[in-house]
């Protein structure tokens, strides 16, 4: 499925849009920090993407900080990963506006996100949160990136962003735009709600309780696991009876993740175990693992010019690998330049 054509590069995003939550951890940031070294990574914070729906100003410039920091206090090496904030990289919006032109109002009405953020409100959302996944396209294929870590609810996303790449490809007779792989793999790429195992866990629920905040301090991570709600049977003995209970494979995904493993293996660990004793220690291990990169997250937010300098510095080294695929992006569409 990868593109053999073009040399390997990683590119992703996260929304400077509330905080960070367990999620965006799990199903992102962490497989983030593991491919690198891999591969050249190149990783956003898309403060573009955010502005679909309206931030308040000051809160987009501190998300957007905090987003950057949460990268950072996870284990992303500037010296090893290009980390900068989309705006400050005009072209993503330049190379937006060409796929804009590519993209199909049929294409755009098939996209699930949309529809979900949507709901019966169509009219009254703005016409950025209607093309953002083309803005998303840019954003990859502006760094002709082969593989494009996410969770799985952006994996629609991904797809879309190879069938501009194949349009563009074929209405323009070149081989330019690579197609791109979404790698969707591990046990968490899609964290539930901890109040409804059948829901996404996102930064934007009803209930703090429902996730866990990446700048959630030890007393809270443990309370929200030993309030998570659960079935009334005890684990089960094997990973398939986990099958047809969301809330309990929740649970055993987040420590599988949590601890580096699989979630046949906490099975074996846990087979027949009440959650008297399963949840305390799911607790015990999200406190170890989460609450240094928290306290690190901390750190970084004390010193934002630091913050500052480190996203500017990634957006000096992004703009060099995007500016020459966007001027040759201009020179195929036929835009004069003088
Ligand atoms: P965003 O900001 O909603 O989420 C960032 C990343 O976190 C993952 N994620 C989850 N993974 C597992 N379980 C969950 N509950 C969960 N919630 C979030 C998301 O899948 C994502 O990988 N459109 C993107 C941002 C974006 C982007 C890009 C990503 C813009 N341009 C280019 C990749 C490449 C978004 O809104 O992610």
């Amino acid at each position: 499925m990868t593109d053999t054509n073009f040399t390997p590069r990683v590119f992703s995003g996260i929304k400077p849009s509330g905080g960070l939550q367990l999620g965006n951890y799990l199903g992102a940031i962490k497989r983030f920090v593991g491919m690198q070294g891999q591969m050249e990574t190149v990783y956003c914070v898309v403060d573009m993407h955010a502005i679909t729906v309206w931030q308040d100003p000051a809160e987009l410039a501190n998300a957007t900080r905090e987003v950057a920091a949460g990268y950072l206090a996870a284990g992303l090496d500037p010296s090893k990963s290009i980390l900068f904030n989309q705006s400050q990289v005009a072209a993503h919006a330049e190379l937006g506006w060409i796929f804009n032109c590519v993209a199909r109002v049929g294409w755009m009405n098939r996209m699930t996100q949309f529809k979900d953020k949507a709901g019966s409100n169509v009219e009254k959302q703005s016409l950025g949160l209607y093309a953002y996944p083309a803005l998303m396209a840019a954003d990859i294929l502006l760094y002709h990136a082969t593989h494009v870590p996410v969770g799985e609810d952006q994996k629609q996303h991904v797809e879309l962003t190879r069938d501009i790449a194949k349009k563009f490809n074929h209405d323009y007779k070149v081989d330019f735009f690579p197609k791109t792989t979404p790698v969707i793999d591990g046990p968490a790429t899609r964290v539930m709600n901890l109040r409804d195992g059948t829901k996404k866990m996102s930064k934007s629920g009803e209930s703090d309780m429902e996730r866990i905040n990446m700048t959630d301090d030890a007393d809270k991570i443990a309370k929200k696991f030993k309030k998570a709600k659960t079935d009334p049977e005890p684990l089960p003995e094997t990973v398939d009876g986990l099958a047809d209970r969301p809330e309990a494979r929740n649970l055993v995904e987040i420590y599988a993740s949590l601890n580096d493993a699989t979630p046949a293996d906490v099975i074996n660990e846990y087979a027949g175990a009440q959650w008297g004793r399963f949840k305390p220690a799911l607790a015990d291990l999200a406190v170890a693992k989460l609450a240094p990169i928290s306290t690190e997250m901390a750190r970084y937010m004390d010193d934002p010019a630091e913050i500052d300098r480190i996203l500017g510095d990634g957006a000096g080294r992004a703009r060099a690998i995007a500016e020459p695929i966007l001027r040759k992006t201009y020179d195929i569409v036929g835009m004069l330049r003088s």
